[in-house]
């Protein structure tokens, strides 16, 4: 691979103006933390300390995206429950109407704040919790932030949080930045730690480009294992394709929200970074939401595919617990496609606003039979068993080992098989997801089904 630092870090200097927070938005951001920080302080009982954490503390933040957070850090021998309940109950009395400012209450290891304001366009979460001095203390998610505040501000110089930042857009603009569920992405301390090991972005986007997966990045040196291979009890210990251990914390794989495809896209941008230096490369795939309908209906037609999909209204529930659950339901309808003989070309659930979607795209189908596959000829009583159930002249055999039937297909195509889902009693749906909220469409879309599909698609085949 030919490979030129020289011109892709003149890219990263053209990119960097348009990325990094002017001096007002820094400017107003610090002067509005301060305000709430000191709002904050006149109602929160003495022993509790108020710290700024998150991006903005650690001059990590992209450009218009300077959301606060605050931690409320209570004595750890108060008494959980009565932590939360008083987080939440002193945040809310900070809330100021009259300046624009609302508030929701969100669930992550405890419930917690999150300020809007609406003339200033800024949030703030204000997040509660204990106070340690390490992770020996007591290890929740939300504790080791603190931790993990200080460890990037004495590991990151001004270069490497522009680095970072850079890191954070080329992640973004690719959907794979973000440690929700829907996202299987990279988080903005993964973003952090990742620069402070390999130094510069350049140096990260080379070293990545030829990595071997899995991968297992310690930092602070806890396990002292040098070179790249690495030893088996770490990778089943994790059980992740990219291990990278927390410097706060030796039992902690922060990049556990990264799936394999999302490291393996890396991969792949890492390697078009360097051999085609542009800001095309950073940019990544565009779409333009004007060109929508064309471009679905042309996608379908011209691969000669099917879409069949399932359309959700969804509750008003945060979509980090919404999307694990559509994205289950997915899956077993997937596996139950599969095993009546409709194999999948592309599937996928997506979430945007109130609306849900799960989408299967597979070849025009109308089959006459289907194979079933029996259990291992060895193992005799379930042998015996598949052999009184199957029966028929020219119908049965073996395969390998095991037996096979070829049997009448349950349904003769996967609308069929849809349809069954919604109308079999026996199939329940999850908690959030309701069948009654679901409507089926094939092909033809309403409109903002078709939007969201269509996004689905790109981010799927965009490499
Ligand atoms: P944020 O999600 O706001 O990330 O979490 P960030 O680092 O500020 O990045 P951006 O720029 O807003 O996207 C705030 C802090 O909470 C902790 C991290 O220390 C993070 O910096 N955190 C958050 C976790 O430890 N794990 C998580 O999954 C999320
Ligand atoms: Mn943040």
């Amino acid at each position: 691979m030919a490979i030129n630092n020289a011109h892709i870090d003149k890219i990263f200097s053209k990119l960097l103006p348009e990325i990094v927070p002017t001096a007002e938005e820094i400017a107003e951001t610090n002067e509005y933390s301060n305000e709430l920080m000191g709002r904050l302080k006149g109602v929160m009982p003495k022993d509790v300390e108020i710290i700024l954490a998150g991006s903005v503390a650690r001059g990590t933040q992209i450009r218009g995206k300077s959301d606060i957070d605050i931690f409320l850090l209570f004595p750890k021998y108060m008494e959980e429950r009565e932590m939360e309940h008083k987080a939440i109950e002193l945040s809310k009395k900070i809330i100021n109407k009259e300046n624009g400012e609302s508030y929701e209450i969100n669930y992550a290891e405890h419930p917690y704040i999150k300020l809007i304001n609406k003339l200033k366009s800024i949030s703030a979460d204000i997040v509660p919790a204990f106070k340690i001095r390490d992770s020996s203390e007591r290890a929740s998610a939300v504790d080791r932030t603190q931790l993990h505040n200080i460890f990037v501000l004495k590991s990151l110089n001004g270069k490497q949080k522009d680095d970072v930042r850079i890191l954070k857009y080329i992640l973004q603009r690719h959907n794979i930045y973000g440690a929700e569920s829907s996202k299987h992405g990279f988080s903005g301390y993964l973003c952090e730690l990742l620069i402070a090991y390999y130094g510069s972005i350049t140096r990260l986007l080379n070293e990545i480009a030829d990595t071997k997966l899995p991968m297992l990045i310690d930092v602070s040196k806890h396990y002292a294992v040098a070179g790249k291979d690495v030893p088996k009890e770490y990778a089943k210990r994790f059980n992740s394709a990219i291990i990278v251990i927390d410097p706060t914390d030796p039992n902690r794989n922060v990049a556990a929200s990264v799936s394999p495809e999302s490291i393996s896209r890396l991969i792949l941008i890492s390697r078009e970074l360097l051999s085609n230096p542009s800001m095309d490369a950073i940019y990544g795939y565009k779409y333009s939401d004007t060109e929508k309908v064309t471009s679905l209906d042309k996608f379908l037609k011209s691969n000669g595919l099917e879409l069949d999909c399932m359309c959700f209204k969804l509750p008003n529930i945060s979509e980090d617990t919404l999307w694990p659950q559509l994205d289950k339901l997915k899956n077993r309808i997937d596996h139950e496609a599969n095993n009546n003989g409709f194999p999948m070309i592309v599937s996928f659930s997506r979430i945007e606003l109130n609306l849900g979607v799960i989408a299967f795209l597979h070849n025009h189908n109308e089959i006459g039979s289907r194979k079933v596959i029996g259990p291992e000829v060895t193992i005799k009583a379930a042998a015996d068993e598949f052999l009184k159930k199957h029966s028929g002249e020219m119908k049965i055999g073996v395969e390998g080992t095991k037996i096979i039937s070829i049997e009448k297909p349950a349904y003769k195509n996967f609308r069929e098989l849809l349809n069954n889902v919604i109308s079999d009693r026996k199939f329940d749906f999850t908690k959030d997801i309701k069948k009654n909220k679901c409507v089926i469409h094939s092909n033809k879309l309403p409109e903002d089904y078709k939007l969201i599909v269509y996004h689905g698609l790109i981010e799927k085949l965009n490499i």
